[in-house]
């Protein structure tokens, strides 16, 4: 990583508003986005992804009362690097006023993009009023984009899930001429819309410049299967103008093909398969590279993305090149963690947890017990070599 992470937090990359509106107008057709997740994608992560080809990241979720009060934790995650870039950060809250003065806050640290969460599913946020329970009070969600959208000069986005529960996945009939959503106007007599249709024409017209979407409701929170056929919905919608970005579910090269080719989303985001595999992206693009379908603004697919790959690093082979990756993220964690060596280890254990390199191994168990309770970098470092040794060549 060529930037120190333990630099001074927050308010310190250097960009311009119209830099990252330039950055905004260009399309990202087809591309792969590193998806918000809390205490996952913090600088460290987000650069090794961007390494290996990620279009976009995200911050986690920042708290939009707490950026308000000036709380030192949550202004340190308005980190950002300019090797990251293009990178949104994500803010969430449930009053319109705070969630405008977060923005202008935010904005100060120049991101590319300003998100705002809608899809948060978790009790202590959902449950106030924030994040996914705002798809009980849309109007308060749109109140709430308008107040961002016209406080800032950065482009604002959004993301959402499918709606509240079951009941929003089937299309209400509209007799009297009127979209599922009471607050808009504008279907035919006798017709018929889902919820996720409506609101995503709803947040388009709040000035938002791109929308994503998890294809699950609220009430599913992780489980059950994301259901992209509503996102392919939104997508071939004649009246939705800005870019759908599809989420949920997207773990392998070929799901990212078939979602692009099915479901014609402009971007897919990835969320719990980079964990512990942050080239995946490159796995991704390599696959979509030499498996062409798309047309991008005149030229094919293939060329658009081997332009972008000059970019990023190929994807590495062999267990030992990944889990030299692996060691590499220990480091920038503990960098990121002021060099608290205990921390940043602890941090990293989900990715060492989900990381396919570790997966389907032979009497792996008490190896990977060890690898979970190791607390200095030599221990980490000394069975990562082991494994390697040993499962290496499987
Ligand atoms: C640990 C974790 C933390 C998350 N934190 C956020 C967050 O801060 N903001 C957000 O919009 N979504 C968050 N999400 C949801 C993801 O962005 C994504 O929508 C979800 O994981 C589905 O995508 P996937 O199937 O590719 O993982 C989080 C998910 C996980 C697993």
């Amino acid at each position: 990583m060529q930037e120190n992470l333990t630099g001074a937090a927050g308010l310190t990359a250097q960009r311009s508003y119209s830099d990252s509106g330039l950055t905004a107008k260009r399309s990202e057709r087809h591309a792969l986005y590193l998806a918000p997740m809390e205490d996952v994608t913090d600088p460290a992560f987000r650069m090794l992804c961007k390494r290996y080809g990620a279009d976009r990241v995200y911050t986690e979720f920042v708290n939009a009362d707490a950026l308000v009060r000036d709380i030192a934790s949550t202004t340190r995650k308005l980190t950002i690097h300019d090797a990251e870039r293009p990178v949104a950060i994500q803010i969430y809250g449930r009053e319109p006023e705070a969630m405008r003065d977060a923005a202008l806050i935010v904005e100060q640290a120049h991101p590319d993009f300003i998100d705002i969460n809608f899809g948060c599913p978790v009790k202590k946020v959902a449950g106030k009023g924030a994040g996914a329970g705002l798809l009980r009070d849309v109007p308060k969600m749109l109140e709430i984009t308008k107040a961002v959208v016209n406080a800032v000069h950065t482009p604002v986005t959004a993301k959402t899930r499918l709606g509240w529960d079951e009941s929003d996945l089937t299309p209400k009939y509209n007799p009297l001429g009127l979209n599922s959503l009471p607050f808009r106007e504008g279907a035919g007599v006798g017709s018929s819309s889902y919820f996720i249709v409506d609101l995503a024409e709803a947040l388009q017209d709040c000035g938002i410049t791109e929308l994503a979407i998890h294809g699950r409701t609220r009430s599913q929170m992780y489980r059950g299967e994301a259901d992209w056929t509503l996102i392919g919905e939104v997508k071939n919608n004649p009246r939705m103008h800005i870019p759908v970005i599809g989420n949920g579910d997207v773990c392998t090269p070929e799901r990212a093909k078939e979602c692009f080719d099915r479901y014609g989303v402009d971007a897919i985001m990835i969320g719990r398969a980079t964990f512990g595999a942050p080239w995946l992206f490159a796995e991704m693009k390599e696959f979509l590279s030499t498996n062409p379908v798309f047309q991008s603004e005149g030229r094919s697919f293939s060329e658009t993305v081997f332009q972008r790959s000059g970019l990023s690093a190929a994807p590495p082979r062999s267990m030992a090149e990944k889990v030299n990756v692996l060691k590499e993220h220990v480091l920038y964690a503990i960098q990121w963690c002021g060099n608290d060596e205990r921390k940043g280890i602890i941090h990293s254990r989900r990715h060492f947890a989900a990381s396919p390199v570790f997966k389907g191994l032979a009497d792996f168990k008490q190896t990977r017990i060890a690898l979970l309770r190791a607390e200095t970098k030599e221990e980490v470092f000394a069975i990562m070599d082991s494994i390697v040794a040993q499962w290496g060549e499987e």
